[in-house]
């Protein structure tokens, strides 16, 4: 393992987040009032791009179902959340019962805790170890 440039401090302010690769590793990096926290930029419950997604203090929320992992540790807080469609009674017999269905396969698969990734600054620069 070692540690690799991935990006600058300026590009990622306070608050934000930024997709960044190091060594073919997909990670989202997450500055959390001025301290940089790497963790695995793709969802522990069905790949989404977390760096889709919005980040709280140090809480990253998934953009597709919602699950929420602290970026500090990589740890899931809250598990996925159920979608409903407006207007969803209103769709064909068939349609309803295929998102019913895929609402339950959603459901069903179990959400992975991220990989946390050591970082340090150095200068200007942010270093990922991977
Ligand atoms: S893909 Fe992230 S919560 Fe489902």
């Amino acid at each position: 393992m070692k540690f690799v440039d991935v990006a600058g401090v300026d590009d990622i302010p306070p608050g934000k987040t930024r997709h960044v690769e190091a060594e073919g590793i997909e990670i989202v990096l997450a500055n959390v009032a001025g301290k940089i926290y790497a963790v695995s930029e793709r969802c522990g419950h069905m790949n989404a791009p977390l760096s889709k997604g919005t980040l709280y203090d140090h809480i990253i929320t998934c953009p597709l179902h919602h699950a929420t992992f602290d970026v500090r540790t990589g740890k899931m807080i809250t598990g996925m959340v159920e979608h409903s469609l407006p207007d969803l009674d209103k769709a064909p017999k068939e349609t309803q019962e295929e998102y019913k269905a895929i609402g339950m396969l959603a459901k069903g698969i179990r959400i992975h805790d991220l990989q946390s990734f050591p970082v340090k600054v150095g200068g200007k620069r942010i270093y990922v170890k991977v």
